[in-house]
């Protein structure tokens, strides 16, 4: 039987259901070509700020356990203009390439959206998971804050302009967060982005793992996998296909990348796999989905997607 996973997001056609994710080694140049040659199906560029930022000071990124990592990059990036011209010297690829941009006021990210609504990528992932205005929570946590922030970016082009959305744990925010979404018409979300503020202590010497802000990170890997999904789901059911549903957090293997599908999502973002393993997780993640729709009968990823069943 001939399987193939291709799938798209938000019309935008992908090759395979496996892709990277914003963050690890799509940073430079030449990390970014690098994923242009491996069997990653889109290019997600590294999130990128109005300005280069060096991020915060090392120890920012440790191992914990066999498939996780914690982390306080603070968005090291080349600045905006670079990704921009990237996205051109990118096209030779011939797949899809993904920006992905945090503002650090309302106004910079329309400065953000309009010029990549203006470049070469195919898609814009809008990342609303970092810290916006001190004091206030990050904009994903802050229904006030995305209203506003979607009512200044969603009419700025016709690219498809996407949420990077952190975890929701109370099926109240589920519901806030699919009306605003649905109200402004958002053409993909990517749920999730790594699980904020977690501690990580090293018994042995009595200190943080990481140095930045007191030794909080953000959680990412095969931990996070039952909260993704949870994501994914809460989405895939509030949106009703409406909005496609980019996978992300703690997929590493085919039998992970199978369980977004069943959950309902149309591609899956790697981004721990591929910081530890390297661009072979996309190969292998992607053939073990394949094994994974045969052995249930599946042809195609529409066919298994959203398919979840649920114990009478
Ligand atoms: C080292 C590292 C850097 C990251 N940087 C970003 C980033 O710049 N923008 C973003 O949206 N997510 C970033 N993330 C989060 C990932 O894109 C992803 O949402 C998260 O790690 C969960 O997926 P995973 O379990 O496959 O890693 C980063 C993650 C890691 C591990």
């Amino acid at each position: 039987m001939s399987v193939s996973t291709k799938t798209s997001i938000a019309g935008v056609e992908l090759d395979s259901y496996v892709c990277n994710a914003s963050g690890p080694k799509c940073t430079a140049y030449s990390e970014l070509a690098e994923l242009g040659k491996s069997d990653s199906s889109a290019i997600i560029m590294k999130t990128c700020t109005i300005q280069p930022r060096e991020g915060n000071p090392k120890p920012r990124l440790a191992r914990i356990g066999e498939h996780g990592l914690v982390q306080s990059m603070g968005l090291p990036n080349l600045g905006y203009k670079k990704y921009v011209e990237f996205s051109t010297k990118l096209k030779k690829y011939g797949k899809p390439i993904v920006a992905s941009v945090a503002g650090f006021s309302l106004n910079e990210y329309i400065t953000l959206v309009e010029a990549f609504q203006k470049s070469d990528v195919d898609l814009i992932e809008v990342n609303v998971g970092c810290p916006n205005i001190e004091g206030k929570p990050q904009v994903g946590y802050d229904f006030g804050q995305m209203r506003d922030l979607l009512s200044l970016t969603c009419g700025l082009g016709k690219k498809p302009l996407g949420l990077k959305l952190p975890p929701y744990f109370d099926p109240a925010h589920w519901d806030a967060m699919a009306d605003l979404i649905l109200d402004y018409r958002v053409s993909f979300v990517s749920c999730i982005n790594s699980l904020g503020n977690t501690l990580t202590i090293d018994p042995w010497t009595r200190k943080t793992i990481i140095k930045p802000k007191k030794g909080l990170a953000g959680l990412s890997g095969e931990t996070i996998k039952p909260i993704s999904l949870a994501n994914v789901r809460a989405f895939c059911e509030r949106l009703g296909g409406k909005v496609s549903i980019f996978a992300v957090g703690g997929g590493v293997s085919g039998v992970d990348a199978f369980e977004f599908l069943l959950a309902g999502a149309d591609a899956l973002q790697v981004g721990t796999a591929f910081e530890i393993n390297g661009a072979d997780c996309f190969t292998y993640i992607n053939k073990g989905l394949i094994t994974m729709l045969k052995y249930h009968g599946f042809s195609s990823i529409e066919e298994a997607k959203g398919k979840l069943e649920y114990l009478q």
